[in-house]
């Protein structure tokens, strides 16, 4: 299992050419527009506010994902996760965000913004605890088309253990 042979490495300003293609992969279908390799750069110029991992996976060193996340205080939002096609499935994106998510005290908040017809993503975002919060309609406009933008947030008290007998709460 890819996994298994993974490794996370610190991102750095000349990823961004690599972020850039795998980003244009992942997002072909999407609404959401991939991000151009001039953008990753004005991000990842930015390394007290932003902080990003990517996945390698061993011999070769090809990228197989990334993961972007916003640090600003108490509300941390994470930009961008991808995972290129033919890396899919395997637990990478899993590991991205225990990785990252990790690296934060526990009181911290996550919050991101993602496509509602984003299926893959909201069951991966539903697995580390988030919840749906709110709707922003017409958020992302591409192509003709325009989508509704979900906004997950997880919230501290997440890492509570939970309450026996209650209900797990679903956002799809
Ligand atoms: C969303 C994305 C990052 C998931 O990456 P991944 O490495 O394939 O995810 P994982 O293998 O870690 O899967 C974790 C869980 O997510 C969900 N999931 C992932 N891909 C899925 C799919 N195609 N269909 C349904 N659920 C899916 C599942 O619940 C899965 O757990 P399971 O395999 O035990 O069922 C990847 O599909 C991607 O890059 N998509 C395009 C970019 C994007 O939409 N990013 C999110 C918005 S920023």
């Amino acid at each position: 299992m890819i996994s298994q042979n993974f490794q996370l490495l610190s991102l750095a300003c000349n990823d961004a050419k690599d972020l850039a293609t795998l980003s244009e992969e992942a997002f072909l279908t999407k609404t959401d527009p991939p991000w151009s390799e001039a953008s990753f750069q004005t991000l990842l110029a930015k390394p007290t506010t932003f902080i990003g991992w990517k996945g390698v996976a061993p011999p070769q060193n090809i990228l197989a994902g990334f993961l972007l996340v916003q640090n600003g205080g108490p509300e941390v939002e994470i930009l961008k996760i991808a995972v290129a096609p033919c890396f899919q499935r395997q637990g990478l994106a899993t590991r991205l965000l225990k990785h990252g998510l990790g690296n934060f005290p526990p009181d911290v908040t996550f919050w991101l913004e993602v496509q509602e017809s984003n299926a893959p993503a909201l069951r991966l975002y539903s697995s580390f605890g988030f919840r749906k919060q709110h709707e922003r309609k017409n958020y992302y406009q591409s192509k003709g088309e325009t989508q509704t933008a979900v906004v997950l947030v997880r919230e501290p008290c997440h890492i509570r253990p939970p309450v026996k007998g209650a209900k797990r709460a679903k956002i799809l």
